[in-house]
């Protein structure tokens, strides 16, 4: 059965059982930055598990299934073995107060016995705790539905999942195991977590449940790693195609056949990131795929002469495999290759760097070192070292990143504590136009689009902003009527001083990271909860949007890759 066989049979199989299909959130999350990516398929669905949003209203069912893009790189360490990677996509199956345990095992028990043909091995329950006792009610289930089924029962560590975050529904699970691997997850929310991780029990409980395709697909087809289904084989053999071609590989066997690995798992992921909209920098996200396409080009670099070109190959394949009218792919090549051009002659210094260490361990500063001045991030200092029979001393690192962090985040106060530097009263009139525009990028172009930079004068604003492609000339206009059209709505604009986790949780846009106090101030263009923009900003601004008179895009270009620039006019 081919992975594309499985998905459709699993959207299948929930739609003809009252499921609506919903697509897959962004890897970005939208509205909550507790998190650096979307890690789950229940993410997009947290507001309807705490009664905030009203899933019969939104997708006419209480139940909905859909198939979830999903990086998680806390494993980055393990990728290479049989299961691990940094992008997956997650199968899962959700309840808003539709159905509980009874149909959620029911379901997972037709789907992998009857639709997948494949048999369990045994699954898993929540055996209690302190906090919250045994699940007697799922094993109960599943000695109903299988009265040979054997039942572990393990604690917290592995059967209680969530939240995502600091915060969110989280409860109970059980786990199906095939050939000694977890295959599906089926949680109970029956908890809401808060920050300070006391429980409370949620109105209504829901389900949540996830299976990794990878995963699966590696049961079905028999094979003996993730890496050699159908979906990575095409990925591992465009590597092949390209070295035998290229007449000369510098490494062989398991060293090469591991490199060849994190390549297509680390492609993978930064293709469907870039696609998202992200673009490798120095900050929190846009760092993970830096680091990503970084190692990446360091194990191409490890087994052949031409490691862009070996990268060139791998991610045209995965355009042609993954991408189509609804997904756009293309032009993320350009952006993985501006990175390693950026990169290319750094990672020759930071090798060059080793040399000179003279003992085995490469300290926490060294490391930091060849990070800050070399571009180097920890991960590959870690495969240098191992290459070379050395250590890393990473808890010394981290204190060191701690430590550099927070010497930024001061600097950073200062920077932001400002807000606009010239209060002319043009300026202030295009700041506000600006925060318009922000806002109508998004509404245009989609929630990827984020500040990049911003530069005012009193004769035009300049506004830079993440996203992969051209605009077209619709989008362009688009975005002009929608400003104009909130500006003839002659919004009122108003500012509260609000702790940071309200102005997160109001959804408003900007950098949350750079905390100045326990407060931050945030500008509303509208009426409070039906306002149009919502920002984090020092001021000033004008008091009603209409004093800015008619707002007209003028240009509307490339400042590099993943990121276009705005000029526009007042007139
Ligand atoms: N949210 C659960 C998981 O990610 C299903 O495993």
């Amino acid at each position: 059965m081919t992975s594309d066989e499985i998905r459709k049979k699993f959207l299948a199989f929930f739609e003809k059982r009252g499921h609506a299909i919903i697509p897959s959130a962004s890897l970005i999350p939208e509205g909550d930055s507790s998190v650096l990516f979307t890690t789950a398929g229940m993410q997009q669905f947290k507001p309807y598990y705490i009664g905030k949003k009203d899933a019969m209203a939104d997708f006419g069912s209480k139940n909905v299934c859909s198939i979830q893009k999903c990086v998680r790189t806390s494993d980055i360490d393990e990728v290479g073995d049989e299961s691990h990677l940094t992008f997956f996509e997650m199968l899962g199956n959700f309840s808003f107060g539709g159905y509980f345990k009874e149909e959620a095992i029911l379901f997972a028990h037709e789907f992998i016995t009857k639709e997948m043909g494949l048999a369990i091995d045994y699954v898993s329950v929540f055996g209690g705790d302190d906090m919250v006792s045994a699940d007697n009610e799922s094993e109960e289930i599943w000695k109903r539905v299988d009265s040979n089924i054997e039942v572990r029962k393990f604690g917290r560590e592995d059967n209680f999942w969530g939240p995502t975050g600091d915060e969110g529904p989280c409860g109970p699970t059980t786990e199906i195991y095939i050939d000694g691997i977890e295959i599906w997850n089926i949680v109970f929310n029956e908890y809401y977590q808060k920050k300070d991780k006391t429980f409370e029990k949620l109105p209504t409980p829901g389900v949540d449940t996830g299976m990794g395709l990878e995963r699966l697909a590696k049961t079905i087809q028999k094979v003996a790693t993730v890496f050699d289904t159908d979906l990575y084989s095409p990925l591992i053999e465009s590597c092949d195609v390209y070295i035998r071609r290229a007449g000369r590989e510098r490494v062989h066997g398991d060293p090469a056949l591991h490199s060849k690995r994190i390549i297509a798992d680390h492609m993978r992921t930064s293709v469907f990131l870039i696609a998202d909209g992200l673009v490798p920098s120095p900050d929190e996200r846009g760092y993970v795929l830096r680091k990503l396409i970084r190692r990446a080009y360091f194990h191409a670099n490890r087994i052949v002469e031409s490691p862009g070109m070996l990268l060139g190959q791998v991610c045209k394949k995965i355009v042609d495999i993954y991408g189509d009218d609804s997904r756009r792919l293309d032009g993320t090549w350009e952006i993985v290759n501006e990175e390693i051009e950026k990169f290319k002659s750094s990672l020759k210094r930071g090798e060059n760097q080793f040399d000179k260490i003279s003992s085995n361990i490469v300290s926490g500063k060294k490391a930091f070192d060849l990070l800050q001045n070399f571009g180097l991030p920890l991960e590959i200092t870690k495969d240098i070292a191992s290459e070379k029979n050395m250590s890393v001393d990473v808890a010394g690192f981290e204190e060191e990143f701690k430590k550099h962090q927070e010497l930024s985040r001061a600097g950073a106060e200062k920077k932001f504590r400002g807000g606009l530097l010239d209060h002319s009263e043009m300026s202030v009139k295009y700041h506000t136009a600006t925060h318009l525009l922000h806002q109508a990028l998004r509404d245009v172009l989609g929630g990827h689009v984020l500040q990049k930079g911003s530069n005012i004068t009193p004769e035009r604003l300049r506004f830079d902003f993440s996203h992969g492609a051209k605009m077209t000339d619709e989008e362009i206009k688009k975005t002009e009527e929608l400003v104009n059209a909130k500006i003839a709505e002659a919004l009122p604009v108003s500012y509260e001083d609000i702790p940071l986790d309200e102005a997160k949780k109001r959804g408003a846009i900007g950098l949350f990271e750079e905390k100045y106090g326990d407060k931050v101030r945030v500008y509303q263009i509208g009426e409070r909860d039906s306002q149009f923009s919502l920002e984090f900003c020092g001021g000033p601004h004008v008091k009603n949007t209409a004093e800015l008179g008619r707002f007209r895009i003028v240009k509307e270009e490339a400042v590099s890759a993943g990121v276009r620039r705005i000029k526009a006019i007042l007139e």
